[in-house]
C-alpha cells in the first residue's frame, strides 16, 4: 500500500470517474465510498484495481456482528487494499469482521487492512453531547474508540488530525491513522469541522491523508494534487 494522499472519488458515475483519472499520469491511491459504490457496484474496485491504482473502500460498515462477517467475506474478494467499519458497532462486530476478511481474502493473497471510524470528521464537540450523548469529551470518544478497535485487531482508525498524536501515544506508532478532513490554507471547509492542512497532518501523526473536494472540485485536479502531495511529503 503506498503512501500518497489518498483522493476520495466522490463521484456517481464510471464516467465521470475515469474523465477525473484521464488528468493523471499515475498510479493512485484512490478512496471508493458509498455515493460510488452503491450508484455503480462492485465492479468499480476490480476496474480500478486492474488500472494500477491502490483502493480504500470505505463503506463504513456498522450492523450485526455476523452481518458484517459475512459482508467483509465478500469485501475480500474484490481485492481492495483498505476497508472500514463504524467502531461504534462494538467489539464484536469489529472483531467478526476481520474473521469475515480472513475468511475471504483468497488464498495466497494479503487481506486487506481494515480500520475503525472513529467519530466522523463533521462531527462536533457539541454533536457528541448533545445528539449521541457520550459523556466523554470528542477526543476521550475518539481514544476510547480507536483503544476498541486495537482490542479487536483491526489495523488502525479514521480518526481527524486533531487526535492523530494522541491515538499513537495509546495505540502504538504502527497502529494506522488514516485522517479526512484535509484542506489546503484559506480552502472552503464544506461539512467538516476539525479539519487541518496536509503538512499540518504529517506533523501531528497521520499516516496516510484523505483528500476530496479540496482536489475534485479543484480548477486544476493535477496540480493541486501536486501541492498536497508535496506539503504531506515534507519531513
Ligand atoms: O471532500 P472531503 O475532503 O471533505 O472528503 C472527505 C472524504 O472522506 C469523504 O469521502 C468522506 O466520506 C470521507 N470521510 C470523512 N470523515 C470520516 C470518514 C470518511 O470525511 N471520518
Amino acid at each position: 500500500m503506498n503512501q500518497t494522499p489518498i483522493i476520495a472519488l466522490d463521484f456517481s458515475t464510471k464516467e465521470d470517474v475515469q474523465q477525473f483519472l484521464s488528468n493523471f499520469n499515475e498510479k493512485l491511491f484512490v478512496k471508493i465510498g458509498m455515493e460510488l459504490y452503491l450508484q455503480v457496484g462492485p465492479s468499480i474496485v476490480t476496474e480500478l484495481k486492474e488500472q494500477g491504482h491502490d483502493v480504500f473502500l470505505d463503506l463504513k460498515l456498522h450492523d450485526i456482528p455476523n452481518t458484517v462477517k459475512s459482508a467483509m467475506r465478500g469485501l475480500a474478494q474484490l481485492g481492495a487494499d483498505l476497508v472500514n467499519v463504524h467502531a461504534a458497532g462494538g467489539l464484536k462486530m469489529m472483531e467478526s469482521a476481520v474473521e469475515g476478511l480472513e475468511a475471504g481474502t483468497p488464498a495466497g493473497l494479503r487481506r486487506p487492512q481494515i480500520i475503525g471510524v472513529t467519530q466522523l470528521t463533521s462531527t462536533s464537540e457539541q454533536q457528541v453531547r448533545n445528539e449521541q450523548k457520550i459523556n466523554l469529551s470528542l477526543k476521550e470518544s475518539v481514544l476510547n474508540y480507536s483503544e476498541l478497535a486495537k482490542q479487536a485487531r483491526l489495523d488502525g482508525v479514521v480518526c481527524s488530525v486533531l487526535e492523530a498524536s494522541s491515538i499513537k501515544q495509546v495505540c502504538g506508532e504502527d497502529f494506522l491513522c488514516v485522517t479526512p478532513g484535509i484542506r489546503l490554507e484559506g480552502g472552503d471547509t464544506h461539512d467538516q469541522t476539525r479539519i487541518a492542512t496536509p503538512d499540518g497532518a504529517r506533523n501531528a501523526g497521520s499516516s496516510l491523508i484523505v483528500v476530496g473536494r479540496a482536489i475534485t472540485q479543484s480548477a486544476n485536479p493535477v496540480e493541486t494534487y501536486e501541492i498536497v502531495k508535496r506539503l504531506w511529503e515534507v519531513k
